[in-house]
């Protein structure tokens, strides 16, 4: 059966993951000191007792205030780097992360110094034997404005992106609202992706207007897709990949989606298991993978099925594909 060193030691690509969500307590407690933050807190128990969430919004005014710690170059590069190291012990061969400039924009922090910082990790996380790619994710609770200025500061940098997502408070913030954005970024050669996230009450219709509409090529989250057999026939057939994040989604539902993931294993949909925010839900993606293992009784050969979805369902040569499958 499965064990922590079998779903550690099983080679896997990351495809959900936020760098802002790797900021473990003492990261941050070093941060705010180096750059003279007081976040108010000064104990590791003082940052962990924060940690109080059970939806998306709740955990949203923990997360963004933390950031705060985040000034400079050399504190992204610190951040993704701490990120890739624990990659590499959950052997991550593969990792394609997300970041949300705009929450550090918005701060007063420049594009620049957010994408310098991390894609400086990225070429060093290859020492590693991490190979590692940029998502850049709009808020979608912030104005369409605000993210076709983000796209454009973004654009001069776009060999250093693998794609584009959509993350933050999906409530009344559908994915069409950033349809432009999304059509303007494919045009520019990135890929698509956005969060579907489990506990929101138009969570199929945002699902349907992605594929239907805009054309994403993975979804994160997602797995409410089960609601609909056809859209689940959909993503089956193209391929279409769903990143379901067991630890994160047991703060809002205690199964965890596991049924929805086993329905969709049953269903050939390309469905596979990532960490979301590893430092605030508790875990990293082999422990993601043991949590769902453990609590639904899967075999060895549905975990390996998840981790083979996890490189068919990335965004990497056919190549390279090959050398992980
Ligand atoms: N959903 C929406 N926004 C987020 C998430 C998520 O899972 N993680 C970090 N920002
Ligand atoms: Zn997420």
């Amino acid at each position: 059966n499965v064990t922590k060193e079998f779903t550690q030691g099983l080679p896997k690509s990351e495809l959900h993951l936020h760098i802002e969500g790797t900021l473990e307590p003492d990261l941050k407690l070093k941060l705010a000191q180096r750059n003279q933050i007081d976040i108010g807190q000064t104990t590791i128990a003082e940052v962990q007792k924060t940690y109080q969430y059970d939806d998306l919004a709740s955990f949203l005014e923990v997360y963004y205030p933390a950031m705060n710690v985040l000034q400079k170059e050399c504190d992204f590069y610190d951040l993704a780097m701490a990120y890739f190291r624990r990659a590499a012990q959950n052997n991550v061969r593969h990792v394609e992360v997300f970041f949300d400039p705009q929450a550090h924009t918005s701060r007063g922090v420049a594009f620049s110094t957010v994408i310098s910082g991390l894609h400086r990790a990225v070429v060093d996380a290859r020492a590693l034997n991490v190979d590692a790619t940029l998502i850049m994710c709009f808020l979608r609770d912030f104005s369409k404005e605000s993210a076709r200025q983000t796209l454009a500061q973004a654009l001069p940098y776009k060999d250093w992106l693998v794609g584009i997502g959509l993350d933050s408070d999906e409530h009344n913030n559908p994915p069409l609202k950033f349809a432009r954005q999304f059509e303007d970024a494919a045009a520019a050669g990135l890929h698509l992706t956005t969060h579907c996230d489990i506990d929101q009450k138009d969570s199929l219709e945002h699902i349907r207007q992605a594929l239907e509409i805009m054309g994403v090529e993975r979804l994160d989250h997602g797995t409410n897709i089960v609601e609909d057999p056809d859209l689940v026939d959909f993503v089956a057939q193209r391929g279409i990949g769903l990143t379901s994040c067991p630890l994160s989604n047991s703060f809002v539902s205690p199964e965890m989606k596991g049924k929805e993931v086993l329905q969709l294993l049953e269903k050939k949909a390309p469905v596979s298991i990532h960490s979301d925010d590893p430092a605030y839900f508790g875990g990293y993606i082999s422990d993601n993978y043991y949590a769902l293992a453990d609590k639904f009784n899967l075999s060895r050969q549905q975990v390996i099925q998840l981790a083979r979805n996890s490189f068919t369902t990335a965004w990497i040569s056919p190549e390279k594909r090959d050398l992980y499958l």
